[in-house]
Order: C-alpha cells, then sequence, then structure tokens
C-alpha cells in the first residue's frame, strides 16, 4: 500500500512511525511533514489545506489510503473531495467534522443525543450574553463557536471576566468569525482524560484513556499550549468507567450522527471530566489528537493499516484491535519562550542517542532540516519523547532518560508528566 499522511507535527509523525511498521505499507507520504518523517517517508511539499494540491499528488502517486492528521482540512472538507474522486481517506467528511468545528453544533448534538454534559446556552448577541452572564453563579465557561487554535475558552472567575472575554469575543473579534457565536456552559469540576475512539459509521472501538498536559508549565501553571506531554493508560479511568464513557459518550455521538445521513468514519475524540456524578463530555475533536497520539500509537499492538482499511471498509466489528498492558509517558520538548514568541532555527543535538534507547520513540514536531543536513528547531513544540515500560515508574525514567539526551538551545519541558499516574492511589 501506498498511504499519504496530511499534517507536519508530533501526531504525524507517530502515524508515520507506526505504519512503516506493517509489512502491508510500501512506501508512505507526508504532506508537508518534518524532519522527523523525512527519515521514514517522502516529505511532500503540500499545505495542510491545498485540498486541490493533495488531490491531485494522490491521484498522480496512485495513493491508496490518505490519512489526515489536523482538523483544520477535516473541517475545509477534504474527505469530501477524496471520496467524490473515489479515494480512499481515513477521516470524517465536512458535515461531522463540524462536531469539532462548532461548539454550539457539538454542544446541541450532545443535548440531543441526551450525552452528559455542562447545562449551556448559545449566544449570537452581545447583550443577552452579557445579561445571561450576569445571572449566572462562577466560575463560568465561556466558548468561541469556531476554531481558535485551541484558544477559544475562557473559564471565567466572576461576572467582570466574563464581560471581558465576551466583549473580547464578540465586539473586538480576537477570534475573527469564530466569536460571533458563544457558547457559555456551566463549569464542570475533576479529572480530565481524552478518549479516543476508531469508528466506522457503526462500530465504536475506544482507545485507552490518556490525560494531556495542557498548561506550559510544571503543576498545571502558566498558560495553555496545544501539549506539553501526555501519558496513558489513565488509572482513574477503571473499566467501568470507560464503558461509561463508550456507552453515554461516544456510542450515542456517532449513532446521533448517523442518523443525519452522514456517518462518522475516523477518529472521535471525547475530551472528558471524571465528575463526582459520572464521566461529562467537556467537547468532542474530529481526529487524532496530538500530544495523545504519541503514546496512544506505542501501546497499540495490532497493524495500524489494517484498522485504518477497517475503518474506510465499515468492517471495523470484524478487525481486532488492541493495546499492550503497559505504560506510555511522552514529554514535549518546546522552544524557550512557547506558547507566547520564540526562535527558530537552532541546532538539535542528540537525537539518535535517544532514539536508540530501548522502548523509546523520538516524534519531531516543529523540526526541519538544515541544507547541511543538521536537524533545527521549526515550531514552538519541537519533539514528543514517548517511552514505554512495565510500570509509569519505569516510562518515565526512561523518557527523562531520553529527553536528557536531546540538546537545543532555550528548550523547555515538564518535569512532572506521569508523575499523577505514580501518585494515583
Ligand atoms: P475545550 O476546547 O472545549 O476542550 O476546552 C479546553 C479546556 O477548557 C478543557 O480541556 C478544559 O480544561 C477546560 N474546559 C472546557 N469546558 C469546561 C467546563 N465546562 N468546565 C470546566 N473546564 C472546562
Ligand atoms: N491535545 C489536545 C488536542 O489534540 O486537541
Amino acid at each position: 500500500m501506498k498511504i499519504l499522511v496530511v499534517g507536519g507535527g508530533g501526531r504525524e509523525h507517530a502515524l508515520c512511525w507506526k505504519l512503516a511498521q506493517s509489512p502491508k505499507v510500501r512506501k508512505i507520504y507526508c504532506a508537508p511533514g518534518n524532519a522527523g518523517t523525512a527519515q521514514i517517508a517522502e516529505n511532500v511539499p503540500l499545505a495542510i489545506d491545498d485540498i486541490d494540491g493533495l488531490l491531485q499528488f494522490a491521484e498522480h502517486q496512485a495513493v491508496d489510503l490518505t490519512v489526515v492528521g489536523p482538523e483544520r482540512p477535516l473541517i475545509a472538507g477534504l474527505v469530501d473531495a477524496f471520496e467524490a474522486k473515489g479515494l480512499r481517506v481515513f477521516g470524517p467528511s465536512r458535515e461531522p467534522a463540524l462536531i469539532e468545528g462548532s461548539k454550539a453544533y457539538s454542544k446541541e448534538l450532545m443535548r440531543d443525543a441526551g450525552i452528559p454534559t455542562a447545562a449551556f446556552a448559545v449566544f449570537d448577541d452581545l447583550g443577552a450574553a452579557r445579561d445571561f452572564a450576569r445571572s449566572q453563579a462562577y466560575p463560568l465557561v465561556i466558548k468561541a463557536d469556531g476554531e481558535a487554535a485551541g484558544d477559544g475558552v475562557v473559564v471565567a472567575r466572576d461576572f467582570e471576566e466574563a464581560r471581558i472575554a465576551l466583549h473580547a469575543m464578540m465586539e473586538q473579534r480576537v477570534f475573527g468569525a469564530s466569536g460571533d457565536r458563544v457558547v457559555i456552559e456551566e463549569c464542570l469540576v475533576g479529572e480530565e482524560a481524552s478518549v479516543m475512539a476508531f469508528c466506522d459509521g457503526e462500530t465504536v472501538v475506544p482507545m485507552v484513556a490518556i490525560q494531556d498536559h495542557k498548561r506550559v508549565f510544571d503543576d498545571d501553571q502558566g498558560p495553555n499550549t496545544g501539549g506539553m506531554g501526555a501519558y496513558a493508560p489513565v488509572p482513574s479511568m477503571t473499566r467501568g468507567i470507560s464503558d461509561q464513557v463508550a456507552q453515554t459518550i461516544l456510542q450515542p455521538a456517532v449513532e446521533a450522527i448517523r442518523r443525519t445521513g452522514i456517518p462518522y468514519r475516523g477518529v472521535l475524540y471525547a475530551g472528558v471530566m471524571l465528575t463526582a456524578d459520572g464521566p461529562k463530555c467537556l467537547e468532542f475533536n474530529c481526529r487524532f489528537g496530538d500530544p495523545e497520539t504519541q503514546v496512544a500509537l506505542p501501546l497499540l499492538e495490532t497493524d495500524l493499516a489494517d484498522v485504518l482499511n477497517a475503518v474506510v471498509d465499515v468492517e471495523l466489528d470484524k478487525a481486532p484491535v488492541t493495546f499492550a498492558h503497559r505504560s506510555a509517558v511522552c514529554v514535549v520538548m518546546a522552544s524557550g519562550g512557547y506558547p507566547g514568541p520564540f526562535e527558530i532555527g537552532k541546532p538539535i543535538h542528540g537525537l539518535d542517542a535517544a532514539s536508540k534507547m530501548d522502548a523509546v520513540a523520538v516524534f519531531h514536531a516543529g523540526t526541519a532540516t538544515r541544507e547541511d543536513g543538521q536537524p533545527v528547531t521549526s515550531g514552538g513544540r519541537v519533539l514528543g519523547v514517548t517511552a514505554t515500560g512495565e510500570t509509569f515508574v519505569e516510562a518515565r525514567e526512561r523518557c527523562y532518560a531520553a529527553v536528557h539526551r536531546i540538546q537545543f538551545e532555550g528548550a523547555q519541558f515538564r518535569t512532572d508528566i506521569g508523575k499523577r499516574a505514580i501518585q494515583a492511589p
């Protein structure tokens, strides 16, 4: 098989890495890729939203399957365009991808399908939103409806903070059209988990539950980022709770989407809060998570190409999907200053030594190859260093030993990834 992976972050490197292990996969292309994917795939200089360019490339190279990493091309209708040309593609089509593209759509779907979630209201008018916010208990959560690069959520401690957030989104339009509509919702309390599931429109196969670390500094301090690390499995996600997530969140969502006439095929990602009243859905994403994928795939025992094909062929009920009973920890190494301004072009050293370590995989995110062959930093999140082990203690030790072998100027990373799993009762 020839596979095209769309994207250029740690998630896509992990997808290429896992697909490269399949005896059925003969060639992998990655568009646009990074210095890591270049070692196992052929990077193609096409942007993720150049749908026409990607389509022409896939047709010309007779690609057997295209796998889409980021949400943007999914929400823009890449899957619809590929399917219209008879090309095989893994990911939801434009309309079901709205489950991530519009928070109002997603919340209304949750309500209609009876999925447990925070109480909410949707507003298109600033005055009405402000009046509603004034009448609510605090803290209160304010969300821009559309895509806001993970930034469109404000947990307001009091009405003044809510007022400022609403003004910024709806009047100043700091997220552009994404903030013309807002969702105001109840603040949920509990531990968060990411539950991704393979879905073929009918069958739902959840992956191992994962905990992401969104804040930039240890102990969840500092501003939000795209994700500074992850671990799996989540100890508090017992078998019973995980069945509850599948039965009350994932399956009803897939069922509700199927009733609209367009089945959900791809990965459905539920951000879940484990509250005292049981698991509740915070949000849905229409794709593999990043860095979640960097801990999920090293634990996946099944051939990923088989799973992706089973989804596209609507045969997931016949495909075995198993995860190793091991622990995985991924630490993201970021550029100094991230998520604020940072410099790029810093040479990265020690990659080979770290990659050669037992049960370690170094996934590239924001990296590029200089003309002389030297890998250099090219983004905020630079690398995702993943290690697995029999226990979290072992996985963490391995992971940080690998991290310490890698150097680039200004490198920053959290030192507490996976610690919570060790401390869990
Ligand atoms: P979202 O993009 O909707 O997942 O929101 C990003 C982050 O905001 C989540 O991962 C949570 O940490 C937080 N968040 C979102 N909604 C709520 C809520 N209703 N209650 C508490 N925290 C929330
Ligand atoms: N790690 C969060 C996400 O992929 O959206």
